[in-house]
This record gives structure tokens, C-alpha cells and sequence, in this order.
């Protein structure tokens, strides 16, 4: 296919991170013990049907990523295989089939290739988000899981996620809701985990926060993480901590961070338990990250009814939090030398 064709007349540094309709999807469906070949569709719509329990019983998963244009064209994904790996977690706790990673893969490469024209230019801010996701869509009623399954990837352009562009800082609330139990699904990206979570978001804006901070559900102490991304919290000890929970999501680009904190700049990092209230006072500078944050600091938090600042005023960016975000980034564009072969090529 002659994929290198113009781009999309869009208005790249602007797009926020909202679904724009592309031109392919990809989609397999999977039925008594195995999948179809699956391929490109141009419909963006699923036909399921009305007992379907992703519909009803949130018997549904799925990942999400971004391809980067590099300066030299290349488009590159990070750590792909890692969300292979997680969607393959995802699938069999709530009972529905394993992707196979060359299916997974092949899947994202086909619907990148073929949405050339929507991968945003290098240098303009915005990336291609990559959405996989495996739902049962077949006749159903009882709680019990689906005959058939689709597995589906479609792709979107997008710009940044908390609607500046750059290192902007934002505030994050503790929630008064739960997001997981201690022994549920919230280490799964599961849409089940979601669905509840829009209240504690719509709260936390209602009270001028960008997002939701949920505390561990059983003694609502602990850091566990912010609606949509992980916590990375630098102390003024010099330690660089991210919270230990078994109701998070392992967040790739958390775990990239880490790496990178210890590697690059030298720092004694630890995941363990963050008891907030407590270790508050040691806080030196806080971010969130994952694929749609990237690394975002984080200037306040509300709890006990008070906003408590973080790094001063509550509104800079901290040394530490930039050097990361230069390193990430520079990493994930191709721009820096890639030392843990973390980039994937998708050729054109
Ligand atoms: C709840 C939650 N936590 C963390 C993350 C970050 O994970 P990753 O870095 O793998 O994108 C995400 C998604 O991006 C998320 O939805």
C-alpha cells in the first residue's frame, strides 16, 4: 500500500484529547476457541448484540498508547509489547481469550500504516493515540461470559491530555469515592474500573482539581493513583517513590520513569506504600504520568478539606520532574539515544 500519502489538513498544535474519526480500524473476531484473521474495516461503528456482556456485565478490556513522528520520519511506538502483555492479564481475569502478541502487534501496525494521514508531523505536540480493545459482544443474558468476542484497534490524533501543551502543572483531589477494591480488579485495564471513577472526577473538578486521587480503599492512607494515570512523587530526601499497591494500574510509563530516575539521574528510587497525610510535609515535587498524561507535575492536592502546595507555590515545575520529562519525551520522539531498546519502528 502507498501509505505516504499527504497528511490530513488538521490543525495539528491545537487538537486536544478527543476522538477524531481515521479512516481504518483494524478487527478479529474470536469464536469457539479461536480467531478469524481479522482485518481492515472502515466503519467505526460495532455491530453487537443487545445481550452482549460488555454491555451489561462491563465484560470488556482494553490499552492505550501513542505513535510518534520522528525527526527523520520514522513513526515510532514505545514499549508495545508491554501492552500486549497487560491486555493478556486483563483478558483472562475477567474470562475472555488471550490476544496473541503477533496478533496484537500486527493489529496496531496495520492500523497505524493505514491512518499514515493522521499520524501528527514531527514537532507539532500532538501524537497518534492507539486504542486496542476486546469485548464480548455475543447473545447473552445470564451472568456469564460471552460465546464470541471482537478484538478491535482504532487510532485517533491527539494533543495533550490535560488541554496545555508543554509541562503544565494541574491539581489532583482525593476522592471520596473508591476506584478498586484491595483484592479487585484495579490493577486491570478494565472499562469496570472506569465507569465508577467519572463521579470522583466530576467532583474533583466540581472543587477546581483537573482529576481524581483515589487513596487505598481499606484504610484510605495510601497513594494508590489519579484517575487516569500513576503517581511519581520526588522527596526532599533526594528518594524518588512511586506508591506499591496491588489495586493500580501498572503504568508503563511509570515504570519507564522509574528506570529512567535510577539510570540517568542517579536517584535511590523505591516503589512502597505512601501514606499521603503523613509523608506530605517530605513531598518535594509530584507528578502523574501514563500514555495520555505523559508526566505531568502536580502543583496541589486537596484533602482534609484544605489544598496543600506542592514545590512552593504549588504552580512550577521542579528540576527533577523537567529532567525527566526531557529524557521521557526526547526517548519516546527518537530524539535521544534509545539505551533499552524501548522504541518500535513501524515501517511504512
Ligand atoms: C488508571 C490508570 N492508571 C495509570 C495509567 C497509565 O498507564 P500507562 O503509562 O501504561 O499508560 C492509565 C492509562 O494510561 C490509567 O488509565
Amino acid at each position: 500500500m502507498d501509505a505516504k500519502v499527504s497528511k490530513k489538513d488538521l490543525n495539528w498544535s491545537e487538537l486536544g484529547f478527543q476522538y477524531q474519526r481515521t479512516d481504518f480500524r483494524f478487527s478479529a473476531t474470536w469464536e469457539k476457541g479461536s480467531w478469524n484473521e481479522g482485518g481492515l474495516v472502515s466503519s467505526e461503528f460495532i455491530a453487537v448484540h443487545e445481550g452482549a456482556p460488555a454491555l451489561h456485565y462491563a465484560q470488556q478490556c482494553f490499552e492505550g498508547m501513542k505513535a510518534q513522528t520522528a525527526a527523520d520520519g520514522r513513526i515510532l511506538l514505545f514499549r508495545p509489547n508491554l501492552n500486549s502483555e497487560r491486555m493478556n492479564l486483563a483478558g483472562p481475569r475477567l474470562l475472555m481469550p488471550e490476544v496473541p502478541a503477533e496478533m496484537f502487534m500486527s493489529a496496531v501496525e496495520q492500523t497505524v500504516r493505514a491512518n499514515y494521514a493522521w499520524i501528527p508531523p514531527y514537532g507539532s505536540g500532538a501524537s497518534l493515540y492507539i486504542r486496542p480493545m476486546l469485548i464480548g459482544i455475543g447473545e447473552n443474558l445470564g451472568l456469564k461470559p460471552a460465546k464470541q468476542y471482537e478484538f478491535r484497534v482504532f487510532v485517533s490524533p491527539v494533543g495533550p491530555y490535560y488541554q496545555q501543551a508543554g509541562l503544565a502543572v494541574i491539581s489532583l483531589a482525593v476522592s471520596d469515592v473508591d476506584r478498586a477494591a484491595p483484592l479487585g480488579t484495579g490493577s486491570f485495564k478494565v472499562g469496570a474500573n472506569y465507569a465508577g471513577g467519572l463521579l470522583a472526577t466530576r467532583m474533583a473538578q466540581q472543587l477546581g482539581a483537573n482529576e481524581a486521587l483515589y487513596l487505598d480503599s481499606l484504610e484510605r492512607r495510601y497513594i494508590d493513583e489519579a484517575g487516569s494515570a500513576n503517581i511519581i512523587i520526588a522527596l526532599k530526601d533526594g528518594s524518588f517513590v512511586t506508591p506499591k499497591s496491588d489495586a493500580i494500574l501498572p503504568s508503563i510509563t511509570r515504570r519507564s520513569i522509574m528506570q529512567l530516575a535510577k539510570d540517568q539521574l542517579g536517584l535511590v528510587t523505591e516503589e512502597r506504600p505512601i501514606d499521603l497525610r503523613k509523608e506530605f510535609p517530605n513531598f518535594q515535587e509530584a507528578a502523574a504520568c501514563g500514555t495520555a498524561a505523559v508526566l505531568t507535575p502536580v502543583g496541589r492536592i486537596w484533602y482534609d478539606d484544605a489544598w496543600h502546595n506542592i514545590n512552593g507555590d504549588g504552580e512550577s515545575v521542579g528540576p527533577v520532574m523537567q529532567k525527566l520529562y526531557d529524557l521521557l519525551i526526547g526517548i519516546q520522539k527518537g530524539e535521544l539515544e534509545d539505551p533499552y531498546s524501548w522504541l518500535h519502528e513501524v515501517e511504512i
